[in-house]
């Protein structure tokens, strides 16, 4: 198949100065679910089935690195009490515990459906999902089941709180995730993940935990520096991990430690907008050198929207991230943050996985916040929205 008349094209493979390696007039060459061919649209090769993008402009598929839609219950009314004041607390993820412990396989695979289906309709063609609201080890495992169902990118947090019944026991605790809990939920995951943060786990207990995950083969991410400043992000560069998300408090020593390494900093705008705290400090990394990805963490309390257009929009009017930044790091930079090389790039030999936009350019997505622009996604050539 071959996409030709596409307006405005961002390949992310660099051209000069633009990373977003924006092309005008182009077309994109797809076979096999793969990218074959990319470039001017007058030069495209002569192909029998071919989409006429009518002028229209063509971004990669989003890369969303980071949720929790294994879940059930709702709590829209912590968001309404937010709202008039109170703070968001680590402490409600146990009321979604019990909802979810509560709810059966089906229910919970029927929800992560809807999630899914409705992260495609706005572009999204990798999706990451975190365990976390299981926290027994039956729960955990089952969370992760279900959720490979639907993503290989599965990632165990029974690291997320500590679970009520264990709560003057939390050693035990942190003995039973790195012992008999990884060791049911590793089949099933790609990477490992801890809550570091007053409330959840503390910095010895989170290197703990990453080092367990890392020799059972997981890869270590965190989440970091969300409700006040803390270690997070240093033991985050220290193990290596893929990504540090949050990254709402920083230091300059963090931002330092980010710059110097391959830990992706993940930046969750929507966590700020729901919760109505300060939005991270996005231009301070990038000029600083370190490597920023935009993701929605879409979970019931702190933030429930997996619309990645809301958070190319919230990137640039809040963080102050122009929008080739804000869409490079709504998709290559959520590859990176997943250690893909497969996805978040319109390049030959990669995933045929892109959006058409409604819109003549990737600056609508923030120009026209709220507007479904979202025309048509593929996923390995594929339409899926
Ligand atoms: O990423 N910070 C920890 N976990 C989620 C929130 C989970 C919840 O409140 O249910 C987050 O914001
Ligand atoms: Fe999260």
């Amino acid at each position: 198949m071959l996409i030709t008349n596409i307006g405005e094209l961002t390949t992310n493979v660099p051209i000069g100065d633009d990373r977003c390696g924006t092309l005008t007039d182009a077309a994109v060459l797809i076979e096999d679910g793969f990218i074959t061919w990319v470039g001017q649209a007058a030069d495209a090769p002569a192909y029998a089935e071919v989409v006429d993008a009518g002028g229209r402009a063509v971004i990669p598929g989003f890369v969303d690195s980071h949720s929790h839609l294994v879940f059930a219950g709702d709590r829209a009314d912590e968001f309404e009490a937010r709202m008039t004041g109170v703070p968001y607390a680590a402490g409600g993820i146990r009321r979604t515990v019990t909802a979810t412990r509560a709810a059966s396989d089906e229910e919970l695979r029927e929800r992560l459906a809807a999630l899914v289906a409705e992260s495609a309709r706005q572009g999204t063609t990798t999706l990451e999902v975190k365990t976390g609201y299981g926290l027994t080890v039956a729960d955990e495992a089952r969370a992760a089941r279900i959720a490979a169902e639907i993503t290989p990118e599965v990632t165990f947090l029974g690291a997320h709180v500590v679970p009520a019944e264990y709560a003057d026991a939390r050693d035990d605790y942190v003995d039973l995730v790195t012992g008999p809990m990884l060791r049911a939920v590793a089949p099933h995951a790609k990477y490992i993940d801890v809550f570091c943060e007053r409330g959840a786990f503390t910095a010895d207990e989170a290197r703990r935990i990453l080092a367990a995950g890392i020799a059972a083969g997981l890869i270590p991410r965190m989440h970091g520096n969300q409700l006040g400043p803390g270690e997070g992000v240093q033991v985050a560069v220290e193990m290596s991990a893929a990504s540090v998300d949050h990254c709402t408090f920083l230091s300059d020593d963090d931002v330092a430690a980010l710059a110097g390494s391959n830990t992706v900093a993940t930046l969750l705008p929507g966590v700020e907008f729901s919760t109505r705290q300060p939005y991270p400090d996005a231009r301070r990394l990038i000029d600083a050198g370190a490597t920023v990805a935009i993701a929605c963490d879409c979970n019931p309390g702190s933030c429930f929207t997996n619309s990645m257009p809301l958070m190319v929009a919230l990137a640039v009017r809040e963080m102050h991230m122009t929008t080739a930044e804000a869409v490079w790091a709504a998709t290559a930079g959520g590859a990176r943050a997943l250690r893909r090389n497969d996805i978040g790039v319109i390049g030959p030999g990669k995933r045929a996985d892109l959006v058409l936009l409604d819109a003549p350019t990737r600056v609508h997505l923030a120009y026209r916040p709220g507007v479904p622009i979202i025309e048509r996604v593929y996923k390995d050539g594929v339409v899926i929205a």
